[in-house]
């Protein structure tokens, strides 16, 4: 699949919301309740709100947070905006949908299984997960080096998810122009994937 195919699929780097998000929510019947993990701005925690959901969402940067509070307001959403750090977050309830696109990768490997675990735990039955990081097949622009702690090889995320359905999963090059015309070769992985409700713990 060629880069601008899926841009248009997947959109990961677009202004709007990720259509991966968009994807995991259509495997619901109507709207629950869902957890952006890393917000950032909160384009993926409008989309969401938008359609109906109830919406919980953290990020570590209280600015990100005040931006993500103000385009809420803009756009008449609510929105439980929040500034957590994901590895201290305990979560009080369950949600049906959770997002974490573009943290993992900023936090040791064994702090992000941790957190993946808390966030399995708090996972409705039938729950699902939508998970974008960076993988290893590529290595990480110099640029970002000082701030990425792990990638991860094709199939290590999955591996947290012992009895959970993968409902997509894709590994791949892409090739993104930043502003001012920074050019990044990110090697990504995707995962979208849905807990059959087996008790089972990740090994
Ligand atoms: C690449 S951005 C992705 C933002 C958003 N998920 C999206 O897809 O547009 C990664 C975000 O993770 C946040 N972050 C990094 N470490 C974090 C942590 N330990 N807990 C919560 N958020 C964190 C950063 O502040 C940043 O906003």
């Amino acid at each position: 699949m060629r880069d601008d195919e899926i841009r248009e699929r997947y959109d990961p780097l677009s202004d709007g919301h990720s259509a991966q998000v968009e994807m995991a929510a259509s495997l619901f019947e109507v709207p629950g309740r869902v957890l952006d993990v890393g917000t950032g701005d909160g384009r993926n925690a409008l989309y969401p709100a938008a359609a109906g959901w109830r919406v919980d969402a953290f990020d570590i940067h209280s600015p990100a947070i005040e931006r993500a509070q103000r385009s809420a307001s803009l756009a008449r959403l609510e929105v439980a905006f929040f500034v957590a750090d994901a590895r201290e977050f305990e979560p009080r309830e369950s949600y049906d949908l959770v997002v974490c696109h573009g943290l993992l990768h900023f936090l040791v490997r064994d702090e992000a299984f941790a957190v993946i675990e808390g966030l399995r735990k708090s996972t409705t039955r039938r729950g699902v997960h939508s998970l974008a990081f960076f993988s290893n097949a590529a290595p990480v622009p110099s640029d970002l080096q000082h701030l990425v702690k792990c990638t991860f090889p094709p199939g290590e995320v999955e591996l947290r998810y012992p009895a959970w359905e993968v409902v997509d999963r894709r590994y791949y090059i892409l090739n993104d122009e930043h502003e001012g015309g920074v050019r990044h070769v990110h090697s990504m992985g995707k995962l979208v994937t849905r807990s059959t409700h087996r008790a089972q713990r990740a090994q």
